[in-house]
């Protein structure tokens, strides 16, 4: 018997196609997703789902699937997943790494930049005809180059960040619970700062954290307590990693002068006061959307879940301590 796939969203077309050569697929083709209970009965005798970080994949979803072999996650984040509850369960867990890092650290730099020179800020002042004549200190902002950006998270992207920094000449200080190597922070161009002194220092400091229980609001009003008025707070991560409403009333006062966000604490909804403010630049989760990025991030996951599918190792399992009894 051929086996039965659930692809939860829209996905970039290829992806379906890879799915369609190793098993029958229920495809929910909208952006707006099922419902929690809707879920619950499409994946009822489903071996696989493809699925997306705006998906709760929980222990209740996965008890409704008895013949879920496979979770294929089209994001590099599976916070949306119960990772123990799906190990536990003999179910494998499959991400995109990789493929979205360069994507994810430009947009992450263009905030940045958006950030520091008041990019959308003048852009709005423009359009509304307030623009009357060249004026010496119309629309300063902050120089970017030769300055310290501190990356909060040494991962791909935090990495990749850090790569762009060099371009502008800038020092490039990072905090992670796993420090690299004396080797690898020559070769990257880093230094590695203790957790205080990476707020302290920073005049950019960019969140490259997974969200988890240790991250959760690990930006909140302590840390703002220790950064510069000056400083540019960028996020591209996970929103629950920072305390929005402590990021609010830092914007608001001038503990710190801008900052750009690509993800939010409560998605699609964001806090408030943060629509109010010109010192903040607010994207709506579009860090890893290239075409190229997004319609290969879609055909990873299938990869991934037709690898399980057919018997094979998946590329990227996130909780591979299963994979003997798949
Ligand atoms: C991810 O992959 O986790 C991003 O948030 C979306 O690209």
């Amino acid at each position: 018997m051929r086996p039965s796939i659930l692809v939860s969203r829209h996905v970039f077309a290829e992806a379906i196609s890879i799915l369609e050569a190793v098993g029958d697929v229920e495809y929910n083709d909208t952006s707006s997703g099922l419902s929690a209970s809707d879920l619950r009965a499409a994946v009822a005798n489903k071996d696989a789902i493809v699925c997306q970080l705006t998906d709760r994949i929980d222990a209740e979803l996965m008890d409704s699937g008895d013949k879920l072999k496979v979770i294929a996650n089209v994001a590099v984040g599976f916070d949306n997943i119960d990772i123990p509850a799906a190990s536990e369960r003999g179910i494998l867990v499959t991400n995109t790494p990789g493929v979205l890092t360069d994507t994810t650290a430009d947009l992450a730099f263009t905030l940045l930049m958006a950030a520091s020179r008041r990019i959308t800020e003048a852009d709005r002042f423009l359009r509304a005809g307030r623009w009357h004549q060249w004026e010496i200190d119309l629309m300063c902002g902050h120089d970017i180059h030769r300055h310290t950006l501190g990356v909060l998270g040494l991962g791909r992207i935090g990495r990749g960040m850090a790569r762009r920094a060099r371009g502008f000449e800038m020092r490039v200080i990072y905090h992670d619970v796993n420090r690299a190597t004396p080797e690898q922070e020559t070769e990257w161009g880093l230094e590695y700062v203790e957790r205080e002194a990476l707020f302290r220092e920073s005049d950019f400091l960019s969140i490259h954290v997974p969200l988890n229980e240790q991250t959760r609001h690990t930006v909140s009003e302590a840390e703002f307590e220790l950064m510069k008025p000056t400083a540019v707070l960028v996020n591209t991560a996970r929103g629950p990693v920072v305390d929005e409403k402590a990021l609010a009333k830092a914007l608001e006062t001038g503990q710190i002068a801008s900052a750009g966000l690509d993800v939010f604490e409560a998605e699609p909804a964001v806090e408030p006061r943060l629509l109010e403010l010109e010192n903040v630049v607010l994207l709506p989760h579009i860090g890893s959307a290239s075409i190229k990025t997004r319609t290969r991030m879609c055909t990873m996951a299938a990869e991934n879940a037709a690898a399980v599918l057919t018997g094979k190792r998946p590329p990227n399992p996130v909780n591979p301590e299963i994979l003997d009894s798949v």
